[in-house]
Parts: structure tokens; C-alpha cells; sequence
């Protein structure tokens, strides 16, 4: 049995990869759509079914997406403002300088990539209850992790990201993606560089959890 048959190791490694995605290497289509076949098998309201998938390794495309990337993630600075920097709240963060190279050099490789799924979800949050948003949400992202570590058993990984939904009218555009959906990320899919992953540091548990009442 191999480390990756074990569902703790599996959990506990599967990080955000960008500098070992292996933008040489092409990935069949047969295998992105087994790795979605078995996230699919996450649950969702009402069994509804309602998620959409976008994938795409249409070379073109993949060019286009990225330039759109650049900009969004330049808009996303612009929107901080003066909260840059040192300034930044995740600047204290262990790994914060490790973290953001890693995130600069997606920006300036993700047109190499062989493949990026867009996971959508039905429905528009806007003006939503925080029922509607909370069903929404949930109804396609445990589906998007599912699909994450589907990947780590296969040697393929991804980063999750946002940032392009800073843009996200004209990624609705280049996808032909019909307004009453919601893009609810953009990952990047290649085989990784090696599989030997580690666990990242987190706040521990003492932190962040409290039993039968809030703790700030
Ligand atoms: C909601 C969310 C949005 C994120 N957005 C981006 C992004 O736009 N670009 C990027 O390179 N990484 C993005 N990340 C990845 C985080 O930076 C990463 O998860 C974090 O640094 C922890 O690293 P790890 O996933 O390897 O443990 C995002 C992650 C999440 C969960």
C-alpha cells in the first residue's frame, strides 16, 4: 500500500501546488474526468445535481484565462490598498514569503498549464439569504475538495484560487458560462512534480475550536 492509499495522509497533504505542477507533462482528459467522477460522490442539497463543471485545455483558451488571471490578481492588489506589504493581514502568517512567490509564479505560468476546471454552482448569491447562500456554496464545494484529493491519488494536484473572480463577468464571457450560474473557483490541474507532500502549519485546534460555547 502506498502512502497515498491511506485517506489520513491523503487529508493531511494534499496542498495548494504551483511550483511543482508539471507544465510538461499532458494530462488525458479520461483521467480529469475520473478524479470529478469520484467528487462527485460528495453531497450536495437534495441530491439536486445542480453543479456545473467547466474544463478546459483548449491551449487558446488556457492563454486567454491566464491573461485574464494577471489582470484580476492586479486588481485584487489595487483593492487592498494600503493593506500591502507588512501591512497585509497574512504577511504574519508562517510562510507568508513562501506562500506568495508560490502564488507569483502561478501568475506567470498558469498559460503553460495543461488543464483548468472551473467548478459553478447554481444560482446567484447576491441578495441570497444566508440559507440559500450556505445550500448554494455547499451544494458544489465539498464536491471541489473531493475533486482535490482525487487528483493526490493520481500524482496530478492544483491550487485553489479566486482571485480571477475579481473578473469574473469576463470569465463568463470567454466560458460562454449563462448568467444564473456562479463560478466558484479556478484550478489549475497537472501532474505534480514528485508526490511527497507535507502537512502545512495551521493554527492548532486549541485556537480555533471551543466546546458548547463561542470562545473568541
Ligand atoms: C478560498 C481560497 C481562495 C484562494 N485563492 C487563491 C488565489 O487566488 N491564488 C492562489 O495562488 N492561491 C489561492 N489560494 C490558496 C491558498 O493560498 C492556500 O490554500 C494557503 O496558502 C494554504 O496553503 P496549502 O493549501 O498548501 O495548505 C486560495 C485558497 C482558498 C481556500
Amino acid at each position: 500500500m502506498s502512502n497515498l492509499d491511506s485517506a489520513e495522509y491523503v487529508l493531511t497533504t494534499t496542498r495548494s501546488v504551483r511550483k511543482r505542477l508539471d507544465l510538461q507533462r499532458r494530462v488525458d482528459r479520461s483521467l480529469v474526468e475520473d478524479c470529478l467522477d469520484i467528487a462527485l460522490q460528495a453531497p450536495n442539497g437534495s441530491n439536486m445535481n445542480t453543479w456545473k463543471w467547466v474544463l478546459v485545455d483548449d491551449p487558446a483558451s488556457i492563454r486567454r484565462i491566464a491573461e485574464l488571471y494577471e489582470l484580476a490578481l492586479n486588481d485584487f492588489v489595487v483593492s487592498l490598498g494600503d493593506a500591502t506589504g507588512d501591512n497585509y493581514q497574512g504577511a504574519h502568517i508562517p510562510g507568508f514569503e513562501r506562500i506568495d512567490a508560490s502564488v507569483d509564479y502561478l501568475r506567470q505560468h498558469l498559460a503553460e498549464v495543461p488543464v483548468i476546471v472551473f467548478p459553478l454552482m447554481a444560482g446567484r448569491p447576491e441578495g441570497a439569504s444566508v440559507f440559500y447562500q450556505a445550500s448554494m456554496w455547499g451544494s458544489v464545494l465539498q464536491a471541489a475538495w473531493s475533486f482535490f484529493l482525487a487528483l493526490r491519488t493520481r500524482g496530478l494536484g492544483s491550487a485553489w484560487t479566486t482571485a480571477h473572480l475579481m473578473r469574473e463577468a469576463e470569465f463568463a464571457d470567454l466560458l460562454g458560462i449563462p448568467p444564473q450560474y456562479t463560478q466558484t473557483g479556478l484550478f489549475p490541474v497537472a501532474y505534480t512534480i514528485g508526490t511527497d507532500f507535507k502537512r502545512a502549519w495551521r493554527a492548532p485546534v486549541s485556537d480555533v475550536a471551543s466546546w458548547n460555547q463561542f470562545q473568541s
